[in-house]
């Protein structure tokens, strides 16, 4: 399973990359706001340095609802770097879009997954990635898990290259559960990542290792 860190912060991803375990970004205007870039020339120079901390995918979302705007937005974005994978919201232009995109072969992420008919919409439209936003659907007592469950049959059965990126991820056991279901990618805070790292017998274990190894007199 691919690892994706959802964030616009520079410091966090270069963390994350510092471990050795990442394999790309995504971000979204959120969380690009969050980060107090505003003016295009700043936002398309942050998307540049993002691409420059990573060897992986960079998912880039377009503002534009309507076909054109997501055409001229996407194609300026994709022009960036060849990291950049253009983002598109689950509406009808979003899905036009992707199929427009990925018949020029520009790289697509369709984001604001929340159905399995959703999902298939956009695989069939040739979609590089699917962002099913799990944690949000937990949010509204959904199983979001599901979701991942039943994506990954349907494109099992049909054989869809599309990728699942399972979105929305909040904390480790969602990546633990997307990994038994077979997501293909995840993406989520630095906090789910790290926290993988974590166990109180691998402290306490090495900490009685070193305590042992102070006899070594070396
Ligand atoms: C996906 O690409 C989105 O950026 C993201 O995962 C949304 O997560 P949130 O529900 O924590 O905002």
């Amino acid at each position: 399973m691919k690892f994706f860190i959802d964030t616009a912060n520079l410091d966090q991803i270069k963390e994350a990359q510092a471990l050795g375990v990442l394999d790309g970004v995504t971000t979204n205007p959120s969380l690009m706001a969050k980060e107090g870039i505003t003016g295009k020339a700043n936002i398309l120079k942050h998307y540049e340095a993002i691409c420059d901390c990573v060897d992986g995918d960079v998912s880039a979302e377009v503002i534009s609802t309507d076909f054109d705007g997501m055409i001229k937005e996407g194609e300026e974005l994709a022009a960036l770097n060849p990291q950049i994978v253009v983002k598109l919201p689950m509406i009808a232009d979003g899905v036009k879009a992707c199929k427009y995109f990925s018949d020029k072969g520009i790289r697509t992420n369709v984001t604001l997954v929340f159905s399995a008919g959703q999902a298939l919409l956009a695989a069939k439209a040739g979609a590089t990635y699917v962002s099913p936003f799990l944690g949000r659907l937990d949010d509204i007592s959904t199983d979001g898990l599901n979701l991942i469950a039943e994506i990954r049959q349907i494109y099992d059965n049909y054989d869809f290259d599309t990728q699942i990126l399972a979105a929305s991820i909040r904390h480790t056991m969602h990546v633990i559960n997307c990994a038994k279901i077979g997501s293909d990618v995840m993406t989520g805070p630095l906090s789910s990542i790290e926290g993988l790292l974590k166990h109180p017998l691998t402290d306490s274990g090495l900490a009685k290792f070193l305590e042992d190894a102070k006899s070594f007199d070396l």
